[in-house]
């Protein structure tokens, strides 16, 4: 990718990650991503926010090579998508200073091995002149690291965001085009990092309200140039109470688990609560985590192997647990053949998330019309549950 100007002095460099699938070897990147960094010429002094994944090291420095001077490199964040390339700007421009948040510094001196005697901390509310332009450091721990922070262009209301509002979505476009795209991708990456940091990053998006911002330029996915698009879906998905909706992962070997899932699912829609199911032998863990920001009940569902709940199941009830989503109520379906310590086992996975148990449903063998009876009489109390909660 070449460099592409913003608006006068305010370039868009970075790269644009086509290929990725996995990101942090966890999270499931169905459209690639990029790594956007931001170089601002000011009339006396030349910044660059952030840098590159170091897989793009050599177009990242081919967008410096016309660059003379580099009075400061802001970081914002310390992740290696962002940070990566630091050292090798460094060594391309000695004389610039590394701005960073007081938390930052040490992580990076850990993670990049940067010589203490290169970085500048900055305060939360601190600002840096550049001659005509300021910057200002809004912090803004937890997203999803505690050393986060934003930067404001106060002259032309550029709000610098890095991961926050960022979306996972390679793409040609700069600017969000297609919004309904961009609101999909970004609320994937919200649900896959920033999810269980909600109470911290409601806090950071009232602290950010009292900005005029009339541009947000994340480090991934396109800038918005509507800013009130991407703001507002932050506080539905950190701050609305959750849906009348059930997320239900599950896994069958033979059959018995899945026609107790079917059931459930059948019984819910008849009592007009929405289901999202996810088979976890071929599910897009990503897709599952985004329908946990809006869930007001998680049913999970496996059968007994090796003496316990399928690795499967044991995998998304700890992905459940760290996540934290907003749920409120949870219950278990299980079959087995001759023992079962599956809803031991899922219970105590879960045990960080606060929600109501609701009574789990087990077969013995393959489900009987009395297991189907039981299982309407959850899908009866989840709808109980959802109405005296005012979940609609
Ligand atoms: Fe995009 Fe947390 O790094």
């Amino acid at each position: 990718m070449k460099s592409l100007k913003i608006k006068d002095d305010i370039y868009r460099l970075g790269s644009v990650d086509w290929d990725r699938r996995i990101f942090d070897a966890l999270i499931p990147l169905p459209d690639g991503t990029s790594y956007n960094a931001y170089l601002i010429k000011g009339s006396e002094k030349t910044v660059l926010i952030d840098t590159d994944d170091p897989e793009f090291k050599d177009e990242f420095m081919q967008q410096l090579e016309n660059v003379e001077k580099l009075d400061y490199l802001i970081s914002l964040h310390a992740e290696q998508d962002h940070s990566g390339c630091i050292p090798f700007v460094l060594e391309k421009f000695p004389e610039a200073k590394l701005i960073v948040s007081p938390k930052c510094k040490g992580m990076e001196m850990d993670l990049l091995h940067i010589p203490e005697e290169k970085f500048i901390t900055v305060e939360d509310g601190e600002t840096l002149s550049l001659g005509n332009k300021t910057i200002e450091f809004i912090h803004t721990p937890w997203v999803h690291w505690p050393e986060t922070m934003a930067a404001y262009l106060q002259e032309d209301k550029i709000l610098f965001s890095c991961d926050f509002f960022g979306s996972h979505l390679a793409t040609s476009d700069m600017f969000v085009t297609d919004k309904a795209r961009v609101y999909e991708a970004a609320k994937r990456y919200y649900a896959e990092i920033m999810m269980p940091f909600r109470k911290v990053i409601s806090k950071n998006l009232q602290k950010l309200m009292a900005y005029d911002i009339d541009m947000i330029a994340p480090s991934h996915g396109p800038i918005y140039w509507e800013p009130e698009l991407i703001i507002e879906a932050h506080k539905e998905w950190v701050d609305a109470p959750p849906k009348n909706l059930v997320v239900l992962p599950y896994i069958s070997m033979h059959s018995s688990t899945r026609l107790m899932v079917d059931r459930l699912v059948e019984a819910l829609t008849r009592r007009g609560v929405a289901v999202e199911q996810f088979n976890l032998e071929v599910t897009d863990l990503g897709k599952l985590a985004m329908m946990l920001v809006d869930a007001a009940t998680i049913v999970m569902a496996s059968p007994t192997v090796l003496g316990g709940p399928h690795p499967a199941a044991v995998y998304a009830a700890y992905l459940a647990n760290a996540l934290k989503p907003k749920a409120k109520f949870v219950s278990i379906l299980g079959s087995y053949g001759w023992s079962d310590r599956t809803v031991p086992v899922l219970s105590d996975l879960i045990k960080g998330l606060k929600v109501e148990v609701l009574e789990p449903v087990l077969s013995k063998g393959a489900p009987r019309e009395d297991t189907f009876k039981a299982i309407d009489k959850l899908a009866e109390a989840i709808a109980g549950k959802h109405k005296e909660a005012g979940i609609l």
